[in-house]
This record gives structure tokens, sequence and C-alpha cells, in this order.
């Protein structure tokens, strides 16, 4: 049978109220300042009960990077840290954010004898206490104007959070972006934002995603593997357009995800490849040039904007949209949710080991270390059993043991694992074996709460 979730009913009020809102954002998205067409329907409550994300407009993308470009060739071919051209950038999408209803706050610091900025847009309302972040790093290299890298990811970020203000979206989670100076000179900027975060802060913060070069020329589709909620909700996206994705592995920890997770914050995030060059077999599902680099013009003067694929731009632009949806808009599960399998299962006399199955989903990160496992198993003489909970990738917590000298019936209690180590979301087991002749039971009802 399906494990039943015991938990409160959603708030119908709140949900109805939040479509309405992205029904009127729909009607936005289709007026004259965003050509793109939609490639699905704007508004609609999806199955899991998020909300769907609006298409990311191409052409709206598009135009941030022309800016970036022209930022770049007024101030010396360049946006670099330390530089007239990264600090215009930084003016420019601040603007934006600031018009379209953002709480902006820029952050300085001081690398190597220049004065760098981080510029954070905060959204208003959603749950302070769960933050979900979204971030780009806003510097080139000096030797050019930075398109690519990563002109395109400020710009998807930026363009996000504008489509969040048209929406006027009311997530549950507390929405924040972020755009990181001095990410080329090593992720100066976002490890300088992490190590100033006050600590209470810092355990707000649900999770981070990145995205650095989305939009190289001989694209790849590369998602970072690490937090499996986020990286579920972009293979999810990728699978629903029918493009393969594949694990990114040409660096990880080479871009500003790398200072979240280090203090350990789950973090996730797109990338269509620098310098490794392109094998065959992926020319062969992603198209372009096998045995090129991703981007010939990776960190050199010619990455300008017509070193953009806008097929990958623009995809990579709404997988994002869809996750800040997705992940941003989920009704925080209550804390002390439990899952129960109420299927009695028979434990046979001093034989093998029976399972009973609970299936965790739509949790995010680990399980608590104090999680509590509920265990009701009619039994006539209890000491003949041995108990475990098994964890989705199969470890064994050993919950009880047998005892001769235990004659009392039943196992009806409440044991507490510190399960902090596995992951919350999956296939979680009861294994019970009877281990001495005569009496026997059955596994009445067991349930895990979180
Ligand atoms: N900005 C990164 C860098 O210059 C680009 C990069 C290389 C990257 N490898 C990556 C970004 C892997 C994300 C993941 O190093
Ligand atoms: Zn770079
Ligand atoms: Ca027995």
């Amino acid at each position: 049978m399906t494990p039943s979730r015991s938990s409160l009913p959603r708030s119908i009020a709140r949900r109805t109220a939040a479509v309405a809102l992205v029904a009127v954002a729909g009607l936005l998205a289709a007026s004259p300042t965003s050509s793109a067409m939609p490639d699905r329907p704007a508004a609609a409550d999806v199955s899991d009960g998020t909300l769907a994300a609006p298409d990311i407009p191409l052409s709206n993308v598009k135009a941030h990077l022309t800016q970036f470009q022209s930022i770049a060739t007024a101030n010396g071919g360049n946006r670099a840290h330390g530089r007239t051209g990264y600090k215009a950038s930084l003016d420019y999408v601040k603007a934006k954010l600031d018009a379209a209803g953002f709480t902006t706050t820029v952050q300085q610091f001081t690398y190597s004898g220049s004065t760098g900025y981080n510029l954070i847009a905060d959204w208003p309302g959603g749950d302070p206490n769960q933050v979900l972040m979204a971030g780009a790093h806003l510097d080139s290299v000096s030797s050019g104007a930075g398109i690519n890298d990563n002109g395109s990811g400020s710009a998807a970020v930026l363009e996000t959070a504008l489509a969040v203000s048209r929406a006027q979206l009311q997530p549950t989670k507390h929405l924040r972006f972020a755009w990181w100076g001095a990410e080329e000179l090593g992720l100066v900027g976002s490890r300088y934002y992490v190590n100033n975060l006050p600590s209470t802060d810092r355990a707000r913060v649900s999770g981070y995603i990145n995205l650095d070069m989305v939009g190289s020329p001989n694209p790849g589709y590369f998602v970072y593997d690490d937090d499996p909620a986020i990286e579920k909700v972009f293979k999810d996206w990728y699978a629903g357009i029918g493009v393969p994705t594949e694990i990114e592995t040409e660096g990880d920890g080479r871009s500003d995800h790398a200072s979240f997770k280090n203090v350990g914050i789950p973090v996730g995030g797109l990338f269509t490849g620098a310098s490794r060059t392109k094998t065959s077999a992926q020319a062969a599902k992603w198209g372009g040039t096998s045995g090129h680099a991703f981007d010939r013009c990776y960190h050199s003067s010619c990455d300008t904007t017509t070193n953009i694929n806008d097929t990958a731009l623009d995809r990579n632009s709404d997988a994002l949209a869809h996750a800040i949806w997705t992940l941003g808009t989920a009704e925080p599960l209550p804390p002390g949710e439990s899952y129960e399998n109420t299927t009695d299962v028979a434990i046979p006399d001093n034989a093998a080991a029976v399972t009973s199955a609970l299936t965790v989903s739509g949790r995010t990160g680990n399980a608590p270390a104090a999680l509590r496992v509920g265990v009701d198993i009619k039994h006539t003489w209890r000491g003949d059993l041995v108990v475990d909970l098994l964890a989705p990738d199969g470890t064994a917590y050993r919950l009880k043991n047998s005892s001769s000298s235990d004659s009392a019936d039943n196992v009806i209690t409440t044991y507490t694992v510190d399960a902090s180590s596995e992951t919350a979301n999956g296939t979680w087991r009861l294994r019970v074996q009877d281990v001495a002749a005569q009496d026997t039971g059955y596994i009445d009802s067991w349930k895990l709460t979180f």
C-alpha cells in the first residue's frame, strides 16, 4: 500500500490567491515587451502543488548581454574586478532590480588592492528561515568582456528575478538573488559573503543555485551533482523537453557554489562547458562540433555577444525559473511530519528477516539528527526480535537486539535515530527478524517522523 502522510491539509486560501497572481503574470509575459513565444502555459498549478514558472523571454536575457558588452566596450574591453566595467555592470543590474521592487544591498570587500562588490537582491516575503538563493558571478577576466563567462549566468539570474517581480510571486521560501565580484580571482566575493553571513543567517539558507557559463557556443547540458532536490528539479525540467543532461565534471569547486558548499549549504547549478572538448558522443546527443571546446573563447577576448548559443541560454534561463518556482513555492513540510506504513507484515518464526518499506519524497537535504521511528510490532515474545531501520542507501541502524530473557509481548515504542548523514528522500525500511523458535507475530505498522 501507499504510505500515508499524516499532516495537516494545505492552506487552500493562500494557494488560491497565489494562483490568481500568476495568472495575471501570464498576461504580462505575453505583453509586447517580451517578444519570445512562451513554450508552455504560463500559469498552472502543477501536480506536485508548486506553481508553474513563466517562460523567460530569451530576448530579454540577450538584451542584458548587449548591455554588458556595451559596458565592457566603453571600459577598456572588460568587466573585471577592480576595473570600471565591473562597477558599471553592477550598477546596471542593481537599477533593474530596484525598479522591480527588490531590496538591494551592495556589499564591499577589498581584494588585491581594489574594492570589490557583491550585489544581493531580496524579494520581500517568504519564510525568512527558508532562504532560497540563486547567483552568478558578474566579473569577467581582464582579457575580455566575459559575455558567456559569466554575462550569461548573470543575465539569466537577473531575468529570472525580474520574472518573479512581474509575477508578483508570493513564494513560500524567501528568495534572494546574488551577483558576485572577483570570482575569477578565486571565488573571492562569494566567499566573502558566506564568511560574513552570521551563522544564524547561514543556517537559514536552504539552498544555493549557481549559474556560471550557461550559453557556451558549442554547448553541453551539465547539471551539478550536489543537493539531490536541486539536481532533480533541473534534470526533470530537461527530461520534460527531451534534452539529455550529464553531470558537471569540468571542475567541481570552480565556481561560487563552492563557497556555499564548503559551509554545508545545499548547492546545485547549471553549466554548458568551458575549455574542455566536446566528445563525439556528446555531439551526437546535443549537436554542435565534436573535437572542439564547449567554449573556444573561454577567458579570451572573443568572449563577446557572438560567443553565445541562444538555445542553451534560453533553456538554462527557463530551467532556472522552473527551479525557483518549484523550490520556492513548495509548501514547506511542517516539522514533525510523519510517513507511515500500516500494512501488516508477518514475521516468520526463527527465520529470515522481513522488511516493510516507506517512501519519503519532497524533502530537502538529510534526515534529522533525531529521526523518530515509531514501531508497532505485535508478538508473543518480543525477546525473539532483532529490529533495524534501513536508510535509503541500505545503512542499518540497530533499534533493538534480541534478548532471551525479555518475555514481554509486543514492541510498541518510538526510537530516536541520528540519521543526519542520510538523505531524507528515498525508500526506508524497517527490518525485523525473529531469531528464536516458538513465538511469532507481525509488523502492525511503523512510521518515520522527520
Ligand atoms: N568561472 C569558472 C572558471 O573560470 C568557469 C568554470 C570552469 C566552471 N569550470 C566550471 C563553472 C565548472 C562551473 C562549473 O573557472
Ligand atoms: Zn571564468
Ligand atoms: Ca519466535
